[in-house]
């Protein structure tokens, strides 16, 4: 297994480009399964979850053209297989967002329960009501979601009014791909509002779909016969972007950041210029400049646009050498906080009682060997690492290029000493 190694105390300085986001990129890979022609996409992260993504469409018939630069072409006309099965389910959860897209073109679908995952139980629950509201019969066994719209006529979904009782991001992602093909008018009430979920509807209008609110919590997708491919760009990735900022926050250097929108992170830039950063931006860049004498912030998850979970492990880094204490409050994930064992190690004075850490801030952190659990918190560690005394040491990374596209290229780029040990 690859380990990172990271000589802390070297601030960060220079200019990098953020990549493609992951978690918009995912969702609008699968979505090529409901268009008759392809669907070509730039700024493709070059990541392992996306690799995965490929492999699990072709299994399916799909037609993968992708270069080296971030383009693809994916091309769905000839599907031989509606399974998602569980070798390739249990390496990655967001496989469950092929389940919507193959019971709206096909009629039927075979996808494995995706397993939990470190950070929680993550059911797909909500996934499965709001296809039954759209008419499905959906049946699960042998854990597999077996799921049919035979008995339906034209074997086509049916519009729905579809309450989702919890902000659901691949959710309302998933049945705003079922309902882009479906007979009539779908609603989807307190929908999630993440700008992944904004980009994929404007893709998804782009090959046809007729598609209003998308970005608000209430979006109505008008049904529509078929669907074509198109040409989209992927959104930036405001959570590669925000772990960089950080970064540069908590090393006291001064970093920009190309292809980055700070319309996308109005809560992080919040609680970075209270931590005592200086954020400046236009429209497609973002400079941070950090300081050594950085404040503890209280930070609260919630859903879009409010501060993000997956910024969270990140912040709470930053707030193990800020002066003060710090809380922070996870409400999205059970499991959010397997980071603080491993930020312990590194020196950190964290308090955990429920879904709530209290973090005194201490004078530094001092180089450990520690271990990666969850695509955050690994980068939570690296940024603790950047500013630790000495070595760091963090094993499992494969979870760190699930997210992050070229890390240490980007860490060395800014004058971070960082290695990776095979
Ligand atoms: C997406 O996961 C992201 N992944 C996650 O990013 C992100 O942390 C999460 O949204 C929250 O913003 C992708 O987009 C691929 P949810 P998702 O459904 O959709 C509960 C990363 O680091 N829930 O919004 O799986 C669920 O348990 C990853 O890039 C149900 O109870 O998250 C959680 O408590 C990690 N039933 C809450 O809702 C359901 O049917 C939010 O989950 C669905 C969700």
């Amino acid at each position: 297994m690859d380990k990172l190694v990271i000589a802390g105390g070297y601030p960060l300085h220079g200019e990098i480009t953020v990549s493609g986001a992951k978690n918009a990129a995912l969702p609008i890979i699968c979505a090529a399964l409901l268009a008759e022609t392809p669907l070509k996409l730039s700024s493709v992260p070059a990541l392992r979850d996306v690799s995965t993504t490929y492999q699990l469409l072709k299994h399916m018939g799909v037609e993968v053209s992708a270069d080296a630069s971030g383009n693809v072409a994916l091309d769905a006309s000839e599907i031989t297989s509606h399974e998602a099965p569980y070798e390739m389910v249990k390496t990655m959860r967001a496989s469950i967002l092929v389940l919507g897209p193959l019971l709206a073109r096909f009629g039927h679908a075979r996808v494995s329960l995706p397993g939990g995952c470190a950070i929680g139980s993550r059911p797909v629950d909500l996934h499965i009501k709001g296809l039954k509201a759209m008419g499905a019969e959906i049946h699960i066994e042998h854990g597999y979601i077996e799921a049919s719209a035979a008995h339906l006529p034209n074997k086509r979904l049916q519009g729905a009014r579809i309450f989702m009782d919890l902000v659901t991001v691949t959710g309302t992602e998933n049945l705003m791909m079922a309902a882009t093909l479906a007979d009539g008018t779908t609603v989807l009430e307190n929908a999630a509002r993440e700008p992944e979920v904004l980009d994929m509807a404007e893709c998804l209008i782009k090959m046809g779909a007729r598609i209003e609110g998308a970005g608000t919590d209430v979006i109505t997708v008008h049904g529509v016969e078929r669907l074509q491919g198109a040409s989209h760009q992927i959104v930036c990735d405001r959570i590669e972007a925000g772990t960089y900022m950080v970064a540069a926050a908590m090393t006291a250097g001064r970093v920009k950041l190309h292809n980055a929108r700070a319309d996308l992170l109005d809560a992080v830039i919040e609680k970075l210029r209270e931590a005592g950063a200086v954020v400046e931006h236009d429209a497609n860049s973002i400079t941070v400049t950090g300081s050594k004498e950085l404040r503890s912030v209280n930070i609260r998850t919630a859903p879009h646009p409010a501060f993000p979970t997956d910024m969270q492990a990140q912040f709470m880094a930053l707030n193990t050498i800020a002066q003060g204490t710090g809380r922070v409050i996870e409400t999205i994930f059970e499991n959010r906080f397997m980071h603080v064992q491993e930020m312990q190690r590194l020196g950190a004075n964290i308090e955990v009682e429920g879904n709530t850490a209290v973090v005194r801030g201490v004078e530094f952190l001092d180089g450990a060997t520690v271990m990666a659990t969850d695509l955050r918190a690994s980068a939570s560690l690296v940024l603790a690492g950047l500013v630790a005394r000495g070595e760091t040491t963090i094993e499992r990374i494969y979870h760190l290029d699930r997210g992050y596209e070229r890390l240490e290229e980007k860490l060395t780029a800014l004058g971070a000493h960082v290695r990776r040990v095979h």
